[in-house]
């Protein structure tokens, strides 16, 4: 199923790794080649070649009307299809994925709601057509993950905007091609994290980035995320064969993007350095074995990574999805003068002085060592509610996917095209949440730090803070 472009291309760039670099020390990770330095693992970062341009602060011309074609459309794809029915100034022009009853039922949506039928394309190499069209502006990819950066990279190389599923890329490789090319083709390339948007994650962000925390120094976030029910479910069995053949922190950004989000991460904040631990698989093993007949699992029961940051900040990430635990992001911040955590029980720890005048109510206290009471939660929710939920949040509960926060996105992805804005999230947030997952796999493979690339190549103070452009 390997796409004969995508093949070509990590070829050469594997062989152009490896001829720009040396390697030292252990086995080189496929893919990559790295030197040791003072005891850490650092990657080789590919200068940007003439021609390519920052994508940083990127906005394209305005599309009023954005047609859209989908690539994979199984449980994600085609729930995605159902939310764009509710979206005004948008075409579903194709549907895309290798099993026809899906077609169907993303067809079925769209007459449903009056809408057009879309051209339907099935088959595997089908969704070349879709990017070949020349009236398709965007191309919503949600296949398995192992094939985000094929189907984005042919879609970006025929000139379509990209919005793509979690993990947007697998290894470093792939981090490096969907950034070169959206700057050589200068089209858009985000990575659909939903849980930015999260009415907890994004009104803590705000109250971050207006100082209520005071300065944050730690921040922990998870997918914690018992998927027992779910992996029969997935198109012919790729999560579990991904999980199976993959060490690391395989799927971070669900509980690492709000973080980097909060830290302003390459907008004058960097990560460093990451260093990761897991444990011995027993749960996967047990799944290996009762569902593929293997006697091999790669990846742990439990992983940890630790990365330092620039600003000298600690970022703590949790993977898990075999242990009977209660679902967690965490999505926690340690500030010097307040606290925050979603997960397991959502709460803010607030300290005299922080919350801006007129939030706390008559007879309203304030103790810096608990939670704030539900009142007191509710008055700092409410007046620092986020402007983008203060304009979609009703509409967005009503049409739901995760309680509203995936309209969230989908909605601002499409409000940001048709006005020429920049998007919320860069390709440099999708290549920086991606990459924990290879390397937290370095990480654990040599049992060393590894250097976190700066995929803006030395840009990360050229924009200060987070911005969430509205006209
Ligand atoms: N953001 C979130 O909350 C969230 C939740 C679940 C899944 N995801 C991500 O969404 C993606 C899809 O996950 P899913 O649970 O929907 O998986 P799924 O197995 O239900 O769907 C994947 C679909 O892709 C199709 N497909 C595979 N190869 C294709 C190709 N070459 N061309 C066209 N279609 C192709 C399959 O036929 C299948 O219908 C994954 O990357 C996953 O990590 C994100």
């Amino acid at each position: 199923m390997k796409r004969n472009f995508t093949f070509v291309a990590s070829l050469a760039l594997v062989i152009s790794f490896v001829m720009q670099s040396c390697c030292c020390g252990g086995d080189v990770v496929v893919g990559e080649s790295y030197k040791v330095e003072n005891g850490m693992l650092i990657f080789d970062e590919p200068a940007r070649v003439a021609g390519q341009e920052s994508m940083l602060g990127f906005a394209a011309e305005p599309i009023p009307v954005v047609r859209v074609g989908f690539v994979g459309i199984g449980m994600r794809g085609s729930a995605a299809v159902e939310r764009f029915t509710h979206l005004e100034g948008v075409e579903v022009k194709g549907l895309c994925d290798l099993e026809q009853s899906n077609v169907d039922k993303c067809q079925k949506y769209l007459s449903d709601a009056g809408l057009a039928a879309a051209e339907s394309y099935v088959g595997p190499e089908e969704y070349k057509k879709l990017c070949e069209r020349d009236d398709v502006d965007l191309i919503y990819i949600a296949t398995p993950c192992t094939q985000h950066v094929s189907v984005a990279l042919y879609a970006m190389e025929h000139g379509k905007h990209v919005a793509v599923e979690v993990p947007a890329a697998i290894t470093l490789a792939e981090c490096w091609q969907l950034v070169d090319t959206s700057e050589r083709t200068r089209r858009h390339c985000m990575m659909l994290e939903n849980c930015i948007y999260d009415f907890f994650e994004l009104t803590t962000m705000n109250m971050a980035h207006q100082g209520v925390f005071g300065e944050i120094v730690h921040a922990e976030g998870a997918y914690i995320h018992n998927l027992e029910p779910y992996w029969d479910g997935s198109h012919n069995n790729w999560r579990l064969k991904f999980n199976q053949s993959h060490r690391g922190d395989l799927y971070p950004s669900h509980g690492f993007g709000p973080i980097c989000m909060a830290l302003n991460m390459h907008r004058g904040n960097k990560m460093n350095y990451l260093v990761s631990m897991d444990t011995k698989s027993v749960n996967g093993l047990a799944l290996a074995k009762e569902k593929m007949g293997l006697s091999e699992f790669k990846n742990g029961d439990h992983t940890i990574t630790m990365i330092k940051t620039e600003l000298g900040q600690s970022i703590e990430l949790h993977y898990d999805v075999y242990s009977p635990r209660p679902y967690d992001r965490r999505y926690q911040l340690t500030g010097t003068k307040g606290f925050a955590n979603k997960y397991p029980i959502s709460g803010y720890t607030f300290t005299e002085g922080q919350l801006k005048d007129g939030v706390l109510k008559e007879g309203m206290q304030i103790n810096p060592h608990d939670f704030a009471s539900q009142d007191v939660m509710a008055a700092a929710m409410d007046a620092y509610k986020h402007p983008i939920h203060q304009e979609i949040e009703e509409k967005a509960k009503q049409v739901g996917g995760h309680g509203g926060m995936d309209f969230v996105m989908d909605y601002r992805l499409i409000y940001c095209l048709q006005n020429g804005l920049p998007l919320d999230q860069d390709v440099y947030d999708a290549a920086e949440w991606s990459c924990v997952i290879s390397l937290s796999d370095a990480s654990l493979e040599h049992k060393m730090p590894v250097a976190v690339p700066d995929f803006t190549r030395g840009d990360w103070k050229k924009l200060q803070g987070v911005t969430f452009h509205s006209k």
